[in-house]
């Protein structure tokens, strides 16, 4: 059994200046992983590397204009850089990471998953590797290109390897009813069934970015759930409660009870 993890991009970067990685914090997350002692596999998202060029070029249009090539290219090179210190930070905390990335793995059709080959994450896990994926620009078989969230890849990889737990490190206490840093009146779910959760995924709120933001991630959340696979949500700026969602501890956060639909 393995344990998929998610580190969301606005926890190991600053989302608001481009290319700037939250060290500190990367560093104790990966340590986390490591004393968890659990086969995992890692998801890590693009924030400041990957969102600013991609709404830039207006990359999850899909392909509309020549220049945007360059945009492509761009934002495809900047999710890698991330990628090497995220595994540079790995490796220095014990865990022997390799990088596998979607653009050679999968494809979308109309951002939706049309094609995905699991084989490398296998045989990575079975040599004892740590594979490590993340947001990607990727080949949309409709769009020509478009974004593939570190949120899809968790669907993706939990349909696959039906792991024991999935687990979110975000930089919010949990899932909230609406948008905590907007709305005051917004309450942290800490179980929310299936059907709090599409609520919360369908209203109209300002969780939005190009991957979907917060609602997406909802969407995300709740598909995996509906696999039966238990997901837990927690804060990765705040100690411990990383490690204690790997190792199954009860900590502050949100946890979705897997049911079988
Ligand atoms: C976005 O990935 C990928 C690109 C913008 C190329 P994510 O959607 O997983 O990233 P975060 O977690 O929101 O930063």
């Amino acid at each position: 059994m393995m344990i998929l993890v998610k580190l969301g991009g606005s926890v190991i970067t600053d989302k608001n200046k481009q290319n700037t990685v939250r060290r500190r914090v990367l560093n104790r997350l990966s340590k986390e992983i490591e004393e968890a002692e659990k086969r995992v596999i890692i998801v890590h998202g693009a924030g400041s590397f990957g969102h600013i060029s991609a709404e830039h070029y207006a990359l999850n249009k899909g392909y509309v204009d020549g220049e945007q090539k360059k945009g492509f290219a761009l934002t495809h090179q900047s999710v890698r850089l991330l990628n090497n210190i995220v595994l540079e930070s790995l490796i220095k905390a014990g865990i022997p990471a390799i990088s596998l990335p979607p653009l050679s793995f999968l494809r979308l059709k109309n951002k939706k998953l049309s094609y995905f080959d699991g084989s490398w994450f296998k045989d990575a896990l079975k040599l004892g590797l740590t594979p490590v994926t993340f947001g990607d620009v990727v080949i949309d078989r409709k769009m020509g290109f478009s974004i593939c969230s570190g949120d899809l890849l968790m669907v993706a990889l939990s349909a696959e390897f039906k792991p024991e737990r999935a687990v979110f490190v975000i930089d919010e206490e949990g899932v909230y009813s609406a948008n905590p840093k907007l709305e005051k009146t917004a309450k942290l779910l800490k179980n929310p069934s299936l059907d709090e959760l599409k609520q919360v995924a369908t209203s109209s709120n300002s969780y939005a970015d190009v991957t979907g933001g917060m609602m997406g991630k909802v969407d995300s959340i709740s598909n995996i759930a509906a696999m039966g696979i238990d997901v837990w949500v927690v804060n990765g700026n705040k100690r411990d409660r990383t490690y204690r969602a790997l190792i199954g501890k009860k900590t502050k956060g949100t946890i979705v009870k897997g049911v079988k639909t």
